[in-house]
């Protein structure tokens, strides 16, 4: 059985990737994505830049650029999961199914809606003047982008936060109605990466329009080095690193020793044109390798397209199971499967001898297996050989417990039997999940 941690995070398709995204996001979870005990998941949330992009040219764009961007930084979509969200259609299926158990009262509270109106009311406008239900709506996107695929931990801004709560919340009100069929995310906060400086000194963000594009070319970003904000004081006076957005910057790609270096040309009065243009040639070091990637797949949108839908296979081998299961939990089930569980735990009504059933045993390759039958000895899912009988009963005791979320954890230890369908094998982990609950 697995015993990786599973890391999801997802990046809104709504603009060019800066140098601030790069050292706050791009780099630290490509360099996660390599550790072994971790298994990762990151997606272009295109369905959430709808709600504050209406320009569809730029969202395709954006698409693009992130896509390219990732993979230029050495995001290896072999290894981690690498997903456009509108590619999964499980994604809005469960928003839906999450909207149901959401409070609109906790929506009320969520800040970004709060915000919007808080500034009409101090317009003295309509309450809901310009809000949009998408931009209410957003943090069951998404809640429903996380539980889809029951991460563990999710890495995300400060200003994200409340949003991991509402998850949170919503997979407990889920689990509490239907079952145990959501893992509790938890938050991740970054701490070690400080926010990078814009070119004027404030936080890197677009809305203040001083940025540094992660694939500027050369000269454009000389230029923006050239005009990041400094003080007035002239060639040959000591200068402050502290608060010295050039220096930074500096440090925020340089090693420590090349940072000691320049601490040092401050204190002994660098000119600010020679510390500029330091700075230029260790930022362009350390983006010209990238940048050739990068180009390379802005011109083969094809590759990158390719690339999404395979990760979007991955990921829906994924969702597609569990979305059955979920189905089955709230009730939209084939009518022609007798009608199994009303949801709630123990309410099912069916006698201990109707649960379909684990039945373990050892094969002439001395590995040990199991398979899942239902109440009438039908096969239903068959397992791979595990190397111990605790291996094996460890898996069934998490398919018991967990359900179709320790389906997927599974992976191709598992497979449904031929003749049985997702949505049988969906529905019996289903009634040993409410029979374990209710025990
Ligand atoms: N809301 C996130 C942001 O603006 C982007 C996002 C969408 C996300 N879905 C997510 C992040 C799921 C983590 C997990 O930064």
């Amino acid at each position: 059985m697995s015993a990786t941690t599973r890391f999801l995070t997802g990046i809104t398709t709504s603009g060019t990737p800066h140098l601030g995204n790069y050292v706050g996001s791009i780099r630290p979870s490509v360099r996660a994505s390599l550790r072994t005990d971790v298994e990762s998941f990151y997606f272009l949330a295109d369905y959430h830049a709808l709600i504050k992009v209406e320009d569809p040219a730029r969202i395709q764009r954006s698409t693009l650029e992130i896509a390219a961007s990732w993979l230029a930084a050495g995001l290896d979509p072999e290894r981690v999961t690498f997903y456009r969200q509108s590619d999964i259609p499980e994604i809005p299926e469960l928003t839906w199914f999450l909207t149901c158990v959401t409070g609109k009262g906790i929506l009320n509270r969520a800040h970004a809606y709060k915000a919007a109106v808080d500034k009409n009311t101090a317009a003295g406008a309509d309450t809901d003047a310009d809000v949009t239900a998408g931009l209410f709506m957003y943090p069951v996107l998404m809640g429903a982008d996380i539980l889809m695929f029951n991460a563990h931990k999710v890495p995300v801004g400060r200003d994200q936060v409340q949003h991991l709560e509402m998850a949170r919340d919503m997979a407990n009100s889920f689990n509490h109605r239907y079952g145990a069929h959501f893992v509790l995310p938890e938050v991740v906060i970054e701490e070690s990466v400080a926010t990078l400086p814009g070119t004027d000194g404030r936080k890197m963000s677009k809305s203040y329009d001083n940025t540094i594009p992660l694939f500027a070319s050369r000269a454009q970003l000389k230029k923006l080095i050239g005009g990041i904000l400094t003080d007035s004081r002239a060639p040959g006076e000591p200068k402050e690193v502290e608060g010295s957005a050039l220096f930074q910057i500096f440090q925020a790609v340089a090693s420590e020793e090349e940072t000691a270096g320049l601490r040092q040309a401050y204190a002994s009065g660098i000119g600010w044109a020679d510390a500029k243009q330091m700075v230029f040639e260790r930022l362009d070091r350390e983006i010209t390798p990238m940048r050739e990637r990068y180009e390379a797949l802005m011109r083969d949108p094809g590759a990158i397209e390719d690339i999404l839908l395979a990760g979007a296979a991955k990921a829906r081998k994924l969702s597609t199971p569990l979305m059955t299961q979920l189905r089955h939990a709230v009730g939209l089930r084939n009518l022609r499967a007798s009608s199994s569980g009303d949801g709630k735990a123990g309410k099912s009504g069916a006698g201990k001898s109707a649960l379909p059933s684990f039945k373990q045993y050892r094969e002439s390759d001395g590995r040990f297996h199991f398979k899942l039958v239902d109440a009438q000895g039908r096969l239903l899912l068959q397992s791979q050989g595990f190397a111990s009988p605790k291996d094996a009963g460890a898996a069934i005791a998490r398919l018991q417990k967990e359900g179709a979320a320790a389906w997927q954890a599974l992976g191709e230890q598992v497979a449904v039997a031929e003749g049985a369908s997702q949505d049988d094998v969906a529905s019996a982990l289903q009634q040993l999940v409410e029979a374990a609950a209710a025990a």
